[in-house]
């Protein structure tokens, strides 16, 4: 079974909490969104390998340390994914980003996909999905079903909220792939929002309603 991490940094929390709030506008859901992004790439890039190599400092001959091993993809699934893409590649700026859009027919719930353009060396690549809310799972579960079949073997999800129900689902469709979520939420509602959550992330990041 893959990792499950709730990121329990203060920072993240504290932000976390600031665009939960029901009066925290567009502008600053989407800076403080970009932050936790940021803050979350930090931790979940932390078993990046490493190699050593020599280098000249200006003393002499060292050897020291430097990333290695597979190139970062990060596929944000549209359109509240999209949120997460800048801060994430603050700190991962060579990255790659791939889109995948899949919109969730509000009849049944279900995601269907409309849109998908990824890196050509997909399977070559350590693949971060991001997409703010893991409720249902639905999304991610298809979103990764779609990434493997196009070669992905190294695959993350990363979120802000998830619900228990969309982990349960997410790890039983996709038990290698690590989940990091900001917050582990109580539940979903009827209508398929996690609750307390923080609303409609696509609309809140994007202003529309
Ligand atoms: N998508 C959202 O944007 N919010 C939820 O609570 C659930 C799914």
């Amino acid at each position: 079974m893959g990792k499950f991490q709730v990121i329990d940094h203060p920072l993240i929390q504290h932000k976390l909490t600031i665009i939960r709030e029901k009066n925290c506008g567009t502008k600053v859901f989407r800076e403080v969104v970009d932050e936790i992004a940021m803050l979350m790439a930090y931790e979940v890039s932390r078993d990046m390998p490493l190699e050593d190599i020599e280098i000249e400092t200006p003393m002499g001959t060292s050897v020291q340390k430097t990333l290695t091993g597979k190139k970062v993809a990060i596929i944000p699934i549209l359109r509240a994914g999209i949120g997460m893409v800048d801060g994430m590649l603050e700190l991962i700026p060579a990255a790659k980003v791939g889109h995948v859009g899949l919109y969730r027919d509000h009849d049944t719930l279900e995601p269907v996909e409309y849109f998908v353009k990824l890196p050509a060396d997909i399977a070559d690549r350590q693949l971060f999905v991001v997409d703010p809310m893991l409720a249902t799972g639905g999304s991610a579960i298809m979103a990764i079903d779609l990434l493997k079949r196009r070669g992905a073997t190294n695959i993350k999800f990363v979120c802000l909220v998830a619900a228990p129900e969309g982990v349960k689902a997410l790890q039983e469709a996709h038990p290698d792939v690590d989940i990091y979520t900001a917050g582990l939420d109580e539940k979903l509602n009827d209508e398929g929002y996690i609750v307390p959550g923080l609303g409609d992330a696509g609309d809140r990041l994007f202003g529309t309603k």
